[in-house]
C-alpha cells in the first residue's frame, strides 16, 4: 500500500519470521553463537528461551538454513499433534508419517529412519518450538529416546525454543536427567534503545528505503511502548508509516506514533505485557 509513497521494494515490517531480514542485535548473535556451538560439538541439547516475539523462530529458521549440509533437520511445536506415540510424534516432525498402528512399530520406523542419516553421514536434529507448552513426562520420553545410543552416540539431537517459562519446566525435579543434557542455554532478551533504533533502520534499508524514515522521537516513543520487542515494533512501526502515507508524509514523525499507540490503547489491542524476567 504505502511501499510506493516512501520508495521501497517491499514491506519492512512483516509479522512472520523473515531469515533475510535479520538485524544481528548483540543479543541475537549470542544466541546464534549459542546454537551454532550446540549443532557443531556433540549431542547435547541446546535451549533457547526468550519473551513473545524476541525472534525465536527466526533464528530457529536461520539456523535450519545456514545448517542444512550434514544434518537432517525435523521441526515441532509443543501444541501439536502427540497423541500418546512418541517416536511417531518425532517421525511427524520429520516429515514422515508413522506407517504402523503400534508404538513400537512407529520406534523401529524412527530407528530405521534415524540409522540411514547416521549412515549416511548426517546427524538428526530435532527443533521443538514453543517447548513451553509441552508436558514435562512427554519432554521426559523424548530425551529417553533421543538418548539411546548407537555406536557410542546419542541418535538424535534436541534444540528447544520457547517462552521463559520453559526455564520453570526445565527446573522440575522430574526433569533433573533432562537438565543434565543441556549444554547450552541462551535468553534472548529484548532490545534496548539504541538497538531498537537500530533495528528498524535496518529493516527499512532492508526494503530499499530511507533508514531515517523515523524521527529519532518517533523511535524513543516506539521503544517505550513495546519494551523493544521485535514483533510489537514491526506492528506500531508498520501501523505508523499507514498513518504517514494518509498525511502525505514524508517520513514518520513522532505524533504519528503516539497516535498508533493511543488509538491501539482505545480499541484495546496493545496491551503489551511487561518481561516476565527470567
Ligand atoms: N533479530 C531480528 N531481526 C529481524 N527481525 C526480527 C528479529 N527478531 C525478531 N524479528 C521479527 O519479529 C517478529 C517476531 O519474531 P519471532 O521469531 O516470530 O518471535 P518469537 O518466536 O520469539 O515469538 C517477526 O516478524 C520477526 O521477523
Ligand atoms: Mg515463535
Amino acid at each position: 500500500m504505502y511501499e510506493k509513497h516512501f520508495g521501497l521494494a517491499k514491506k519492512p515490517f512483516a509479522s512472520h519470521p523473515e531469515p533475510d531480514m535479520l538485524f544481528w542485535s548483540d543479543g541475537h548473535k549470542m544466541a546464534r553463537t549459542m546454537l551454532t556451538y550446540g549443532l557443531t560439538s556433540g549431542n547435547g541439547t541446546v535451549v533457547i528461551t526468550g519473551e513473545i516475539g524476541a525472534g525465536k523462530t527466526t533464528l530457529l529458521h536461520d539456523l535450519a538454513r545456514r545448517h542444512k549440509d550434514g544434518n537432517r533437520f525435523g521441526a515441532l511445536t509443543g501444541d501439536i499433534g502427540y497423541d500418546g506415540d512418541v517416536a511417531a510424534w518425532i517421525l511427524y516432525g520429520f516429515g514422515i508419517e508413522a506407517k504402523g498402528s503400534s508404538p513400537s512399530q512407529s520406534l523401529s520406523q524412527l530407528d530405521k529412519f534415524l540409522a540411514q542419516n547416521r549412515n549416511a553421514g548426517r546427524k538428526a536434529v530435532l527443533f521443538i518450538d514453543e517447548a513451553q507448552l509441552l508436558e514435562a513426562r512427554l519432554l521426559e520420553r523424548v530425551r529417553v529416546l533421543a538418548e539411546r545410543q548407537s555406536g557410542g552416540h546419542p541418535v538424535l539431537q534436541l534444540v528447544l525454543f520457547g517462552q521463559p517459562e520453559l526455564g520453570a519446566l526445565l527446573n522440575m525435579p522430574q526433569l533433573a536427567q533432562f537438565r543434565q543434557r543441556v549444554v547450552s542455554h541462551y535468553h534472548l532478551r529484548a532490545f534496548n534503545r539504541s538497538e531498537t533504533g537500530d533495528y528498524v533502520a535496518s529493516r527499512i534499508a532492508a526494503s530499499g528505503g530511507n533508514p531515517e524514515l523515523f524521527a529519532v522521537e518517533a523511535i524513543d516513543r516506539i521503544h517505550d511502548a513495546t519494551n523493544g520487542i521485535p514483533r510489537q515494533i514491526n506492528i506500531i512501526a508498520d501501523t505508523a508509516m499507514v498513518y504517514a502515507f494518509a498525511a502525505g508524509s514524508e517520513s514518520v514523525a513522532e505524533d504519528m506514533v503516539k497516535r498508533v499507540i493511543k488509538d491501539r490503547e482505545q480499541n484495546g489491542i496493545l496491551k503489551i505485557d511487561p518481561p516476565s524476567g527470567l
